[in-house]
């Protein structure tokens, strides 16, 4: 449509200046019923056309504006780049096509300027929901581009925590091929436990990252049951107790739950274990850590709390923590083990749940506040099947 509008410009202002004939009566009425706007401008800046569609853009009768200087009735227009484009059409008599906001700054206007006889005809399209979509594309474009750098350095970081535990147990398991004789019991369980501490290690990625794909697929699967957020939360705190003394760490325990919720215990589990473990491995040693649990009244549901005294995580950071693979300072803090998947499977558990996770920094001193919520009825979408 729009193309069609622009051929019969040529004939139409040919036609502006003479008396009305029937061709350009036509060329009006074709005009009118284009979804693009037109106006024609003498070369004393006086409106002499302006087809329907401009009259609804500029909400003024056409009568109201033909025989008026553009500026008399848009005195806003000076200066702009309106102005500016019109201007160098009226004087170098080339088209000219820019895209640009409306003087008013509410929708993206694509125009395109051409001289005509001695003045200039203008033709412009409220681009908005293109350019809306341009900035949606952008965005997603930028996004993708993040999470292919995540993935590559996630690539990286995970063959790194895949080698080193790989790498212990071979050295030790060879080891013990070549002198078995030589070693005494001692050395021989010293070496097992570290051949058995690293195994576990390397499950404990590889389930992480089978949870974390399953659940990226949408296919993590709750086996709900009623659960005591604070008995789990105890038996995990239990676990990690050495983990924090090896550190002088102290972990102070705050249990006041009476509800259960409708949850999947060992899901639930790993949260704990992920949001008390990541306090332990950010906290420098002889910290403090504290876990809460406790029951909310609106809506009903029950909360886990887990502050530290680590570095905190800076305000620019604290949603990206939990995407996939990402990590603070992840060059430079290669002192610590882990992917960077950790809270993302937490953010993943925590929404299959239909609860909440989020994260802020203590207002006194230092450390991260880590706030956990699982729903007490939480209302599946199979329930409502
Ligand atoms: N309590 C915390 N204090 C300071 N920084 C934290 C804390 N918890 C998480 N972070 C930051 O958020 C990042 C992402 O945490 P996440 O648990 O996902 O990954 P990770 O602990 O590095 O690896 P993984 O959990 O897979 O072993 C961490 O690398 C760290 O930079
Ligand atoms: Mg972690």
């Amino acid at each position: 449509m729009p193309a069609a509008g622009l051929n019969l410009w040529p004939q139409l202002h040919q036609e502006l200046s003479g008396p009305f004939s029937e061709d350009q009566f036509l060329a009006s009425h074709i005009m009118d019923s284009t979804t693009d706007c037109f106006f024609a401008l003498d070369r004393n800046w006086r409106f002499i056309f302006i087809n329907k569609a401009a009259e609804t853009f500029f909400r003024i009768k056409r009568e109201g504006l033909i025989g008026f200087r553009y500026w008399e009735s848009y005195p806003k227009i000076l200066g702009t780049v309106f102005h500016r484009n019109f201007l160098k059409v009226m004087v170098h008599r080339e088209p000219r096509n820019f895209e640009t906001k409306t003087v008013y700054g509410k929708a993206w206007l694509e125009v395109r300027v051409y001289p005509c006889r001695d003045g200039i005809c203008v033709q412009f399209r409220d681009i908005s929901e293109r350019k809306q979509s341009e900035k949606l594309l952008k965005e997603t474009n930028e996004r993708l581009i993040q999470a292919n750098e995540y993935k590559t350095e996630f690539l990286r970081n995970m063959s790194h925590e895949l080698r080193t535990p790989l790498t212990a147990i071979i050295a030790l398991v060879s080891g013990m091929q070549m002198k078995l004789s030589e070693y005494s019991p001692e050395r021989m369980e010293e070496y097992l436990n570290t051949i058995l501490k690293n195994s576990k290690r390397l499950l404990g990625l590889i389930n992480d990252l089978l949870d974390f794909s399953k659940a990226e697929n949408g296919k993590m699967s709750l086996n709900l049951t009623e659960a005591k957020i604070g008995d789990i939360t105890s038996d995990v705190v239990k676990v990690l107790r050495p983990l924090a003394a090896e550190k002088k760490i102290q972990i102070r325990t705050e249990i006041r739950d009476r509800e259960t919720v409708i949850a999947d215990i060992e899901k639930v589990g790993q949260v704990v274990m992920n949001l008390v473990g990541n306090a332990i491995k950010f906290s420098e040693a002889n910290g403090k850590i504290e876990v809460s649990v406790y029951d909310g009244a609106v809506p009903e549901g029950t909360f886990l709390v887990v502050a530290d005294s680590g570095p905190g995580i800076p305000e620019d950071e604290q949603d990206k923590i939990f995407d996939a693979f990402y990590q603070i300072n992840r060059g430079l803090n290669k002192k610590y083990q882990g992917s960077g998947l950790g809270l993302a499977l937490v953010k993943k558990i925590m929404d299959f749940h239909l609860g909440k996770i989020e994260v802020t920094n203590r207002k006194q001193g230092r450390g991260a506040i880590f706030k956990a919520f699982w729903p007490a009825y939480p209302c599946f979408e199979k329930d409502l099947d």
